[in-house]
């Protein structure tokens, strides 16, 4: 009996060791990130707050002090209107400047079609709204990709909605009342849809795909389809993955911090950062799950029934053994 309980020190030692200190260091070791110096990047996530502070810090490294400063003053105004207090009335006249493009019709505007914003005030965080107002380029750590900001697809909106106290209404009125419990398939449609196709759930940039009764018209909308990816292509440079399996094929990690700030995994990537907030992350990232591993709930569920039948199963093989031995001896 002694003898058993050291051999299982020793095994459970070593299990634990390699879990908490050998795994997390080759993990850490072979998945090293380093920008194009050679300096090692630290990703970590902030729990989907945009402050800036990881724009900052890439404009440093690209050692361009005009860009950091520009950042810097960018942001310090973006938590200045942060602090103002929003009017929900006006804040809904400001609004008619978004509905001009934002009106639900699925119209494609500078290559993307321009989402829908029924759940803007919930999905995305209030300093990331604001910050998208100021300069939607600046916002979404594009602005690399424009010599003038303005030239972005929403890019006007700096000048018919320019005044801090505007921008701090219309988002006071978006978190008041653009603000409805949101389905995960919401928050993909309003959030990733417009790129970001997902096989699986038969959904193209242009959504849900129909059930047609006549291949003729199910040829139809394929070829929308095709024309549709070919102006998001023709925007991004490539056309963006389809995320039915990222869920699987990429760790939680690597989802959530590319999210929070595309460049900071992928310097020059052309996905711009959609800052969600933590619930409109959740809400994707639980509608991926269903697309990607349907399977999960009803498996996690079962877990714990499987482990209570070992352990029952280890009480009566102890049991038995024990009676066993009695008759022996
Ligand atoms: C000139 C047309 C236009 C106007 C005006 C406009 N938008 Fe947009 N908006 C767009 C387009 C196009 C996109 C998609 C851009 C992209 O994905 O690169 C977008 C994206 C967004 C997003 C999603 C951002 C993200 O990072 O995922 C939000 C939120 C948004 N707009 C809010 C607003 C608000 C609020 C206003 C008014 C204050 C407004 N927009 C005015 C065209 C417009
Ligand atoms: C305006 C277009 C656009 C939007 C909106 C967008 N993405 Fe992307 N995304 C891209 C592009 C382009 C790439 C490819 C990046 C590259 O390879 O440089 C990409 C890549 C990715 C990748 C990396 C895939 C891989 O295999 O490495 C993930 C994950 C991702 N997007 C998730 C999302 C999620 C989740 C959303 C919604 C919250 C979203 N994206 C919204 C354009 C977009």
């Amino acid at each position: 009996m002694y003898r058993e309980l050291k051999v299982l020190a020793v095994v459970v030692f070593f299990s634990l060791l390699t879990y908490y200190l050998v795994e997390p260091y080759a993990h850490h070791e072979m998945h090293k990130k380093v920008d194009a110096n050679g300096t090692e990047l630290v990703i970590e996530s902030h729990g989907f707050t945009y402050d800036g502070r990881d724009d900052i810090a890439e404009a440093k490294r690209s050692g361009n002090e005009t860009l950091v400063a520009t950042k810097i003053d960018f942001w310090k105004d973006v938590v200045e209107i942060s602090k103002l207090e929003g009017d929900v009335t006006t804040g809904e006249a400001v609004f008619a400047n978004c509905a001009g493009c934002h009106n639900g019709m699925s119209m494609n505007m500078g290559g993307v079609i321009v989402p829908n914003l029924d759940h803007a005030g919930r999905i995305y965080d209030k300093n990331y709204l604001i910050a998208l107002i100021k300069d939607p380029a600046m916002a979404s750590n594009v602005d690399h990709k424009y010599a003038d900001t303005s030239m972005h697809p929403m890019g006007s909106i700096k000048f018919t909605v320019s005044d801090n106290q505007q921008i701090a209404d219309v988002v006071a009125y978006m978190l008041e009342k653009k603000a409805e419990e949101v389905t995960p398939k919401e928050a993909y449609e309003e959030a990733c849809v417009r790129c970001h196709a997902l096989r699986y759930k038969k959904m193209t940039q242009l959504g849900d795909t129909p059930t047609f009764k006549h291949k003729k018209d199910a040829l139809a909308h394929e070829i929308k389809v095709i024309e549709e990816q070919e102006k998001v292509q023709a925007y991004m440079g490539n056309l963006p993955p389809d995320l039915s399996m990222i869920i699987r094929a990429r760790s939680a990690h690597f989802l959530e911090t590319f999210v929070a700030n595309p460049q900071g995994q992928l310097p020059g990537t052309s996905m711009p950062r959609v800052g969600l907030s933590q619930e409109g992350y959740d809400k994707v990232k639980a509608y991926l799950t269903e697309a990607g591993d349907p399977s999960k709930k009803a498996r996690e569920e079962l877990g714990p029934w499987v482990i209570g039948f070992f352990i029952i199963f280890t009480i009566l093989a102890y049991l038995w053994k024990k009676s066993m031995w009695r008759d022996l001896h």
